[in-house]
């Protein structure tokens, strides 16, 4: 009896084999299809180190829109060989490395597979008018879940404290709604900021804080990058939504958030020259 169990198992496992291949074709048609994520991965292990796609230059030129300023055949002859590229006298690589201090980029070993993923991976940015590669996570604002809008708006009346000790945003902005009981009135209203804004500024913005006052709060408490994705899926969805923000909040706390943020500004404002004169 023991030797009849382990011949049952291998004629089962031979039933299931031709099954799981025919799995594995359904799932790769898609996948070769589309390329976007595989492009995004091989994006961030093998060029993001001097490339970005929407944050400017860096070692290499932004990417944003490189299959829209340049043929795509002219872009997988370069990618293939920059050298020879330049070597030979082409004149937009010529420009390039005159333009990026002599910096050479390194000949890349692609697959045409790995190339159409990454062609795939730059286009789906441009529509989307920016991209983080390496995040495995949702970043643009319109792929926040419901609860982390509720968690953003939380985080932007200060029911929530940021995790670095940051004031919370409504000692000084107001958003559509919350003026009748006192949101902040020291700064801009943010009601429609995202959409004027936009995702491609609203998220160096948030990441930066390089305005007026919150430099210096957010400097020393910036925010994490969870908390900058939430908060910009909150503005983005106030922007959006016609309907104003719950308004059950109490003046005390209010007050409250507003004295917190007006003593932590004073304190870091004579913190700063008195380091200064130091
Ligand atoms: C070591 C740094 C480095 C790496 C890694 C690198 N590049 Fe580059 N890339 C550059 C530089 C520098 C230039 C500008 C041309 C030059 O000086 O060679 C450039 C130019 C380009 C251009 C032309 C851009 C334009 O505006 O026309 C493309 C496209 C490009 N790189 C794609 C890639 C891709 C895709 C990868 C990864 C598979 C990659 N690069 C990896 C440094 C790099
Ligand atoms: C100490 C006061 C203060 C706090 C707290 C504060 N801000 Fe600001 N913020 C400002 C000032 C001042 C500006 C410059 C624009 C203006 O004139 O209002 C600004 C500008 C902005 C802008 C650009 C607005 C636009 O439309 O150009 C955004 C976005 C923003 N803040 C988001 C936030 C967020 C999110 C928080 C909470 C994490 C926050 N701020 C907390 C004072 C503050």
């Amino acid at each position: 009896m023991g030797t009849y169990v382990p011949s049952r198992r291998r004629t089962r496992a031979l039933a299931v084999t031709p099954v799981l291949s025919v799995l594995a074709l359904l799932a790769a048609v898609p996948a070769a299809a589309q390329g976007v994520p595989e492009g995004a991965k091989l994006f961030s292990e093998r060029c993001a180190s001097c490339h970005t796609v929407g944050q400017g230059d860096r070692v290499g030129p932004d990417l944003m829109g490189v299959l829209k300023r340049r043929e795509e055949s002219w872009v997988t002859s370069f990618l293939k060989s920059p050298g020879a590229m330049i070597d030979g006298g082409d004149p937009v690589a010529g420009e390039l490395i005159k333009k990026f201090n002599g910096v050479r980029m390194p000949d890349q070993q692609l697959s045409d597979d790995e190339r159409k993923g990454l062609f795939a991976f730059f286009r789906d940015c441009t529509e989307k008018g920016s991209c983080q590669p390496g995040a495995t996570g949702p970043k643009l604002a319109s792929d926040a879940t419901p609860e982390e809008l509720e968690h953003g708006r939380q985080l932007f009346e200060g029911q929530v404290a940021l995790a670095n000790g940051g004031p919370a945003c409504i000692g000084c902005h107001d958003v559509r709604g919350i003026g009748v009981v006192g949101g902040g009135t020291l700064a801009r209203d943010l009601t429609f900021s995202f959409a004027r804004l936009g995702e491609r500024k609203m998220t160096p913005a948030l990441k930066e804080m390089s305005f007026p006052l919150m430099k210096e709060l957010y400097e020393k408490a910036p925010l994490t990058e969870a908390e900058q994705f939430e908060l910009k899926a909150y503005l983005a969805n106030v922007s959006r939504d016609g309907t104003p923000p719950r308004k059950d909040r109490d003046f005390f706390y209010l007050g409250f958030v507003g004295l917190g943020v007006a003593l932590g500004f004073i304190g870091i404002v004579l913190g700063g020259r008195g380091r200064a004169k130091d």
